[in-house]
């Protein structure tokens, strides 16, 4: 599959590594030098290349949105025209200085960025694990027990490619239904982050739901 990332920072610039050594073709776009870009794409092999956003948008079948919510509306402008196609989000509606979320309980960033790419397919994922672990998990794939990563989306097809790339980096996908949910899903990321950087055991965590 030809993946996109916009926003190649932290959380882009690591799924889009995996991506690439999981066998898809990877473009990173959208850093503050072209340069960034480049050594991501050298670091992460050969299926993987540098572009601008513009290139990234056109030539992708699914997009991963990866940027501080107040670089969306750039970055949207720069991508063009996104009808038709899948956009998986991790990007949190968080304020200037990440100290809290600028909007929820009524509505959701995920639901916010649909309305402004209506002819997008937008799955909320990957918003609720930290980067920090996201290489640990991926060199972790193979055992039997994998963490689960929750996702929703309003488009079905989308959420099966959502679901096949949660999988590729050695997640469990969970299915929270619509992207209302993500109404939820962003504050448990919030959740997430506190245990992650509040915690005692550092960041390199994930989840699992268990049921008995
Ligand atoms: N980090 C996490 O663990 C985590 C977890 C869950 C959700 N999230 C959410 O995921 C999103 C991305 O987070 P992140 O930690 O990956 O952020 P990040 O490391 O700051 O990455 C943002 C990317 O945007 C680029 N960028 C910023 N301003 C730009 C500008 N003016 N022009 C061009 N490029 C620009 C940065 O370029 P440079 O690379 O050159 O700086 C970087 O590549 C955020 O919405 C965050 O809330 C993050």
């Amino acid at each position: 599959m030809k993946i996109s990332i916009l926003g190649s920072g932290l959380m882009g610039g690591k799924l889009g590594t995996i991506f690439a050594q999981a066998g898809h073709e990877v473009v990173f776009s959208y850093a503050k030098t072209k340069g960034k870009l480049e050594r991501l794409a050298k670091e992460a092999g050969a299926k993987a290349k540098a572009g601008t956003v513009a290139e990234a948008a056109e030539s992708a079948d699914a997009l991963l949105l990866a940027v501080h919510w107040s670089r969306v509306d750039d970055v949207l402008k720069q991508a063009g025209n996104l009808s038709g196609k899948v956009i998986l989000t991790c990007s949190l509606p968080m304020d200037a200085d990440n100290s809290g979320l600028v909007l929820g309980l009524t509505t959701s960033g995920a639901e916010e960025l649909a309305k402004k790419v209506p002819k997008a397919k937008v799955v909320g994922a990957f918003n609720t694990i930290p980067s920090e672990v996201l290489f640990g998990v991926f060199e972790a794939k193979s055992r039997s027990s994998m963490p689960s990563l929750v996702y929703c989306g309003d488009d079905l097809g989308a959420k099966r490619t959502a679901a096949g790339l949660i999988r590729d980096v050695g997640f469990e996908p969970f299915d929270l239904g619509g992207l209302k949910a993500a109404r939820y899903t962003e504050p448990f990321a919030l959740m997430v982050a506190e245990i992650a950087y509040g915690g005692a055991k550092g960041p390199e965590m994930a989840y699992q739901f268990e049921w008995f």
